[in-house]
């Protein structure tokens, strides 16, 4: 089976980045991890992908370095960018190099609370059922194709915290999932 190579980009935590991590370690699974792009040199994720023995390089600035963002991706031979936890929005120019090969999660049922703090839009509109979405990006903000999502039911004593933990459980199946579906679609 020919493996997928993934790009990840992160800016903090890293915890969907680990769920495909240890997808990866999966020898059935379509998918391997080529490289870890951060903006923040001070990312939890990035000891993370370190010590998994993962390449892994930070970018920082303002602009952001998308070129340099696209030479490390061209090297490591990247089939698929997938973003996870990345603060920065990547514009037209870059996205037109990578078309339909980057994937966002966000941490809602989209197209509902698009942008940030997801998880406190859904309380504060007084839904009863939220989730996390796997989606491609395109220049406009978590508005791109869906691929996958799961529903998560907003409970009577929730808060952000505790709703926020409860998405990202489905956050790091969905993430993977996705990885799985597009591996095959691009195999085939
Ligand atoms: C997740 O909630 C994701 O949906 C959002 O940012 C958070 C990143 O978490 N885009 P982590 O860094 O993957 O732990």
């Amino acid at each position: 089976m020919k493996k997928i190579k993934l790009g990840i980009l992160i800016s903090g935590r890293g915890s969907n980045m680990q769920a495909l991590i240890k997808a990866c370690q999966d020898q059935s699974f379509p998918a391997e991890i080529a490289c870890v792009i951060t903006n923040n040199g001070e990312a939890a994720g990035l000891k993370i992908a370190k010590q998994a023995g993962i390449s892994a390089f930070v970018v920082e600035g303002r602009p952001l370095g998308t070129d340099k963002i696209h030479e490390i991706l061209v090297q490591h031979k990247v089939d698929l960018v997938c973003l996870a936890g990345f603060m920065r929005i990547l514009k037209a120019d870059f996205l037109s190099k990578w078309h339909d090969k980057v994937i966002n999660i966000h941490p809602s049922l989209l197209p509902s609370f698009k942008g940030l703090n997801a998880q406190e839009q859904a309380l504060k509109a007084g839904v009863k059922i939220t989730g996390c979405t796997v989606h491609y990006v395109t220049p406009e903000v978590d508005a791109g194709t869906i691929i996958v999502q799961a529903a998560v039911p907003v409970l009577p004593n929730d808060n952000i915290q505790s709703l926020s933990e409860r998405i990202l459980v489905e956050e790091h199946k969905c993430y993977v999932e996705a990885v799985r579906l597009i591996a095959a679609k691009i195999a085939n």
